[in-house]
């Protein structure tokens, strides 16, 4: 009885004490910010960048800045990692600064920290939510255990243009599966059960529409519809916010004549009142006093004031808001009210991570020590690169290869590269810590397998005397030719946009030369984009896509070569044949005159297919796996009613493997048009040998609803297909009617 009693009391008072806990906060927010100068509010929301060498877990900052900390004029610093360094500057902060104020560290955590995952991309190929969360913790416990709180990460941008460099660093071109895989990376980042000083802060980028840069050209103009900024762009934002994401980053690009950063019905009408969001928006790199570049200010002054009302809280390194900002309100030309707000947000993030109560939480050596690039992170790199491997094409069975083969040719520029594989965004990464396919091959074949390799070419600018005759001899005396080419990973991220995505340099010519002898030829991709390879599709025997998968690189090659993990990986991006069919996607539009090869006048080019050289969720297995028996629990819903999906799937095979079904819709008729196709659902499967599953997926109001021509979010009623299969084009289908409910 007496426990009876307690509990209820406690049951009664406890979230009283959570009440007053959540006000206290916000009544220490507000005793900081009566007393804070405007020029210590401006220092707040003003981020400024270290040095930072990338060979060690170190990194540095003038004397200035020491000083700019003292003053009360540095609100977080990005690039400053390390315990050492950002215990002593934390220090400085929380004892010589007037108002004590502690520091937020940012960094660019884009796929791993010092164990460098695979590119984002290439995680995203795994159509594996929880394996790229985990992916994301790992890289959590390795960033805040070297001083980091906040990682410019997960990149979100929707991308159709694989001439774009960024392409890279998403999830590639749908909605859909950039939406879950937002979702996956915040919880990733950020843990389910709140922050720790084992977790990092996420910051959801680039709001918004980066990725619809004209021509994929870097940093270009965005012109887009606002029914596709809703659609296609934002739904990756909203999955990161409902996830709970602490912070926004605006991005560099305009749209419709407003650059994202002076942008106030993106930052404030969308996302805080529509959305609710409640963390602070960054501006990116020097986005502020850009304004001016792009015509929008004529001065970093006016700029500042844009971005402050617009909602941009804090100044990523244009020093603008620590200039101009005491200034403005002094002037009136800013309200007090608008930088307190933004002061507001920032200081509730430090609540949040503890740093009010223990600067130091994230500043511990001996975690740095024993957290960062262990065997454990070692092991979870190598299993999220073995999930992000695409097999594109395995003619005659190439594949696996026997571990008793009894000689390989290893050619190609990147067979036994250490920099490239870390990929674009490394960061910290080492190339002393990567395992180069040539190590990894030698891995795992027998002690006996005699092991030719050459560089045939370099990846770029091949020398003026150019000779295949070496790789062209390894082929000959080897019973199987393994080709490694592909990109520099300098060639894609940031500034790294191509007008071409063809193999670069000589590498295609060297691949004829090689396939001429008659050899069965594996290729294995290494890059941060689609390429155009219809040559190589049609001559290769084998196509395996390995995107840059960090420091496990080449075991995790090795793995899928000989056969130890069975490539279960899909695109995430649809692979154009020739880069003037780019923009090319799965999710297009029907238009009045559907592409039809046999009629001259419909939606196409003259002198290529419609399709793509290979499809969005295309990915091959050394299983096979065929579907039947489609199913609808209904023919017939209402508005609000939901339909079960379920297929049979087996595994035709003689051996186990992993395969990802993939759900589709179509609304055929809508007030507006609709995508020819759109994914709605999917689920990774493991099927053993032989062994049928039954799967099932829920069409739920949400799945069949669309922005209606008022711009209102709404189930029309009509009919819609269902397609579901191995990739976006190689489905069944069956058709369901929807009515308005009564
Ligand atoms: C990039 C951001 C990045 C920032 C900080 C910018 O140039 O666009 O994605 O987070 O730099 O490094």
């Amino acid at each position: 009885m007496k426990i009876l009693f307690t509990s209820l009391v406690l049951a009664f008072i406890a979230p009283l004490f959570l009440f007053a806990q959540k006000v206290s906060t916000e009544q220490q927010i507000d005793s900081l910010i009566v007393r804070m100068t405007l020029e210590e509010k401006a220092g707040q929301l003003s981020q400024f960048s270290g040095g930072w060498n990338n060979v060690s877990t170190n990194s540095t900052v003038t004397a200035e800045q020491r000083t700019m900390v003292k003053e009360g004029k540095v609100g977080s610093f990005l690039n400053v990692f390390g315990s050492t360094i950002t215990r002593e500057l934390q220090r400085i902060a929380v004892e010589e600064s007037r108002m004590g104020i502690p520091l937020l560290y940012g960094f660019d955590v884009i796929h791993g920290f010092r164990t460098t995952f695979p590119i984002p991309l290439a995680e995203a190929s795994s159509w594996d939510p929880d394996v790229v969360e985990q992916a994301e913790r790992t890289a959590a416990i390795e960033a805040a255990a070297a001083g980091i709180h906040w990682t410019f990460a997960p990149m979100v941008d929707i991308a159709r243009d694989p001439r774009w460099g960024r392409i890279a660093e998403g999830s590639g071109e749908d909605p859909y599966l950039g939406s879950v895989m937002a979702r996956a990376r915040v919880k990733g980042f950020q843990g389910e059960n709140g922050l720790t000083d084992k977790t990092i802060l996420a910051c959801v980028k680039h709001y918004a529409a980066y990725g619809g840069a004209e021509g994929g050209r870097e940093y270009n103009t965005v012109d887009i519809s606002d029914r596709s900024l809703r659609e296609t762009y934002l739904p990756p934002f909203k999955a990161a916010l409902d996830a709970g994401v602490a912070t926004f980053m605006s991005s560099f690009n305009e749209i419709a004549g407003v650059p994202s950063t002076g942008n106030r019905r993106l930052l404030t009408d969308i996302l805080r009142h529509e959305w609710g969001f409640k963390g602070f928006v960054v501006s990116d790199w020097t986005s502020i006093p850009e304004m001016r570049a792009h015509g929008i200010v004529a001065t970093d002054e006016e700029a500042g004031m844009l971005a402050i009302t617009a909602g941009t809280d804090m100044d990523m390194m244009g020093g603008v808001y620590l200039r101009y900002l005491p200034a403005l309100v002094r002037e009136g030309k800013v309200s007090e009210q608008t930088v307190d707000e933004a002061v507001r947000r920032v200081l509730r993030v430090k609540f949040q991570l503890g740093l009010f109560d223990n600067p130091y939480r994230f500043c511990n050596a001996e975690d740095e020590r024993t957290l960062i690039y262990n065997d454990a992170n070692r092991a979870a790199a190598r299993a999220m690169a073995r999930r992000s491997i695409v097999l594109l094409k395995n003619g005659k069975n190439v594949l696996p290869l026997k571990k008793d083969i009894r000689s390989i040719a290893l050619i190609g520029p990147l067979a036994d590269d250490r920099e490239n594989p870390l990929g674009p965004w490394a960061q910290v990464g080492r190339p002393s810590d990567v395992v180069t396919v040539l190590e990894g091959i030698k891995a795992v074949a027998a002690p006996s397998c005699k092991i030719i390799n050459t560089r045939g070419c370099e990846i770029v600018d091949s020398l003026p005397t150019r000779d295949f005759n070496e790789a062209v001899a390894a082929a000959k005396g080897a019973d199987v030719v393994i080709m490694v080419l592909g990109e520099s990973s300098n060639m894609s991220g940031e500034a790294g946009s191509r007008s071409n995505l063809d193999l670069p340099g000589d590498q295609e010519e060297l691949l004829r030369a090689v396939c001429a002898i008659g050899k069965p030829v594996v290729l294995v991709l290494m890059n941060g984009r689609p390429l155009t390879i219809p040559w190589a599709a049609d001559h290769c025997d084998a196509i395996v896509e390995s995107w840059f998968l960090g420091v496990q690189t080449g075991n995790a090659i090795a793995d899928v070569l000989f056969g130890d993990y069975n490539p279960s990986g899909k695109l995430p991006v649809s692979f154009p044949r020739v880069v003037g069919q780019v923009p090319v996607y799965y999710n297009y539009k029907s238009t009045g005159r559907p592409a039809n090869s046999s009629y001259r006048f419909t939606s196409k080019y003259i002198d290529v297919p419609s399709t793509p050289l290979y499809p969005f969720g295309y990915g091959l297995s050394y299983s096979t796996f065929s579907y039947k028996d489609l199913a609808l629990s209904s023919k017939k819903i209402a508005t609000d009613g939901i339909v079960r999906v379920t297929v049979n799937v087996t595994n035709s095979s003689n051996r186990d493997g992993e395969e990802v079904v993939q759900m589709y819709i179509q609304d055929e008729v809508g007030s507006v048009t609709r995508p020819v196709k759109e994914l709605r659902g999917f689920k990774k499967i493991a099927l053993k040998a032989g062994e049928t599953k039954r799967v099932e997926f829920a069409l739920e109001p949400n799945d069949l609803a669309m922005y209606n021509r008022e711009m209102k979010w709404v189930v029309e009623p009509g009919s819609f297909k269902v397609f579901v299969g191995t990739n976006s084009s190689d489905n069944l289908e069956d058709e369901f009617e929807v009515v308005q409910k009564q």
